[in-house]
């Protein structure tokens, strides 16, 4: 007798998947929070601006209660308190000088105004003028 032989053939299922190989790049959105700081108006503060006053050079000019060759801080803070006029604006240039209206030393002022003082931060600023104004 013959051996059948079976053969089996296997069919070998193909799984073909035919499906779009869509390789899922979800793109990670991890939205970089941009926080922005809500920095409410710092408040100024005499104590570092007093320090300024000096570093910047100020104080070359300026002493708190006598005449160098600018006027003391003490009367710059005086007068403008009683005029209600602010030291910022005058720092940056907007209004004019009160406190010692001659012309040569508006000039000594007006030249540091267009150069060191320009170089000074609206934050350095406003704690220069925080301190100017505590001085009593
Ligand atoms: C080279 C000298 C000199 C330096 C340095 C100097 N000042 Fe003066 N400053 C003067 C003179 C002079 C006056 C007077 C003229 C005037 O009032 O504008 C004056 C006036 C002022 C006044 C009064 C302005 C007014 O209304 O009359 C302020 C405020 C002032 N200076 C702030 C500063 C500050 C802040 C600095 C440092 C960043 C500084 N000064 C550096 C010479 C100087």
């Amino acid at each position: 007798m013959k051996k059948l032989a079976f053969i089996l053939m296997a069919s070998s299922i193909l799984l073909v998947s035919c499906g779009n190989s869509k390789k899922k790049e979800a793109p990670k959105k991890v939205s970089a929070k941009v926080e922005k700081k809500a920095t409410p108006a710092a408040k100024a503060d005499p104590v570092a601006g007093k320090k300024l006053f000096g570093s910047k050079g100020c104080t070359a000019c300026h002493h708190e209660t006598a005449k160098i060759i600018g006027p003391p801080v003490k009367e710059i803070a005086a007068k403008y308190a009683e005029k209600k006029a602010d030291v910022t604006k005058f720092l940056r240039g907007i209004s004019p000088a009160i406190v010692d209206t001659d012309p040569t030393q508006v000039a000594i002022m007006k030249n540091n105004i267009d150069t060191m003082v320009k170089a000074i931060s609206d934050a350095d600023l406003s704690n220069i003028v925080a301190y100017i104004n505590s001085v009593k």
